[in-house]
């Protein structure tokens, strides 16, 4: 980190500051670079962050509301991207399903913040076609399929010996080779975008925040205060 800043703070008792901040470069992003989709934009930075190295450059971080109202979030993997919205998939019965369930809107991150940037996206969401949720489980490598049919995702079990023998039964009845069946509630969800947020970070913490907002007459775009 090129510059480290302390403040004065602190949460009492056995409570730990963080340092480290960085003076961000200045390439920004300007309403004249901008692409006029945020389909080609996304696309553009994605192709940035593959290119850069960063690892996983597809995992992006998910934020559901469930009906407790409670905010939760965790990273998953984009699996693909294009004109209705960005693709996951996961358990429908795990925790993060149940909310989709309850109250289908979600935030997505993609915290490409080694390249100064980051890009947020939040609309409602829904199930994709059964055949595409088919047909990407179908691609998944025997051991993931395996792992699939054995989580119970987001519930307390009695410790990793119970997640060893069920993997180890799953895989006696699905021997590899075979055909292993899509668990019921295994699916994709497509997050369909309202609003596209492009962040830039820039000098003295002046960054760039161009958003594309979906409006009843289209695409709007503008620039947000950082
Ligand atoms: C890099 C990374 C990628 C992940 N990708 C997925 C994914 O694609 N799907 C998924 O269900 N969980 C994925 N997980 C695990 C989730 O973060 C989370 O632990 C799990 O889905 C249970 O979340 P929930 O209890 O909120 O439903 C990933 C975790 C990491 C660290």
């Amino acid at each position: 980190m090129r510059e480290c800043e302390h403040a004065g703070v602190s949460e009492g008792s056995g409570s730990r500051m963080v340092a480290g901040r960085i003076e961000y470069g200045d390439t920004g992003l300007t309403e004249d670079q901008l692409a006029t989709t945020w389909l080609e934009q996304f696309r553009r930075w994605f192709d940035d962050a593959v290119q850069a190295g960063i690892p996983e450059p597809n995992a992006v971080v998910l934020a559901t509301v469930g009906a407790d109202s409670m905010p939760a979030a965790r990273l998953v993997l984009m699996k693909s991207y294009g004109e209705a919205g960005i693709v996951v998939f996961t358990n429908g019965d795990s925790a993060k399903g149940r909310e989709l369930a309850a109250n289908p809107y979600a935030a997505l991150v993609f915290p490409w913040h080694s390249l100064h940037r980051q890009v947020r996206l939040s609309g409602p969401v829904e199930g994709v076609d059964e055949a595409v949720s088919d047909a990407y489980f179908a691609s998944r490598p025997y051991g993931a399929r395996i792992a699939a049919r054995v989580s119970r995702q987001s519930e307390v079990i009695s410790g990793r010996t119970e997640l060893e023998a069920d993997w180890a039964a799953q895989a006696r009845a699905y021997p590899e080779g075979g055909e292993v069946p899509r668990p019921a509630g295994w699916q994709g969800y497509r997050v369909r975008p309202e609003s596209v947020e492009f962040w830039a970070g820039r000098q003295n913490r002046l960054h760039d925040r161009l958003r594309f907002r979906r409006t009843e007459d289209g695409w709007v775009t503008e620039r947000l205060a950082p």
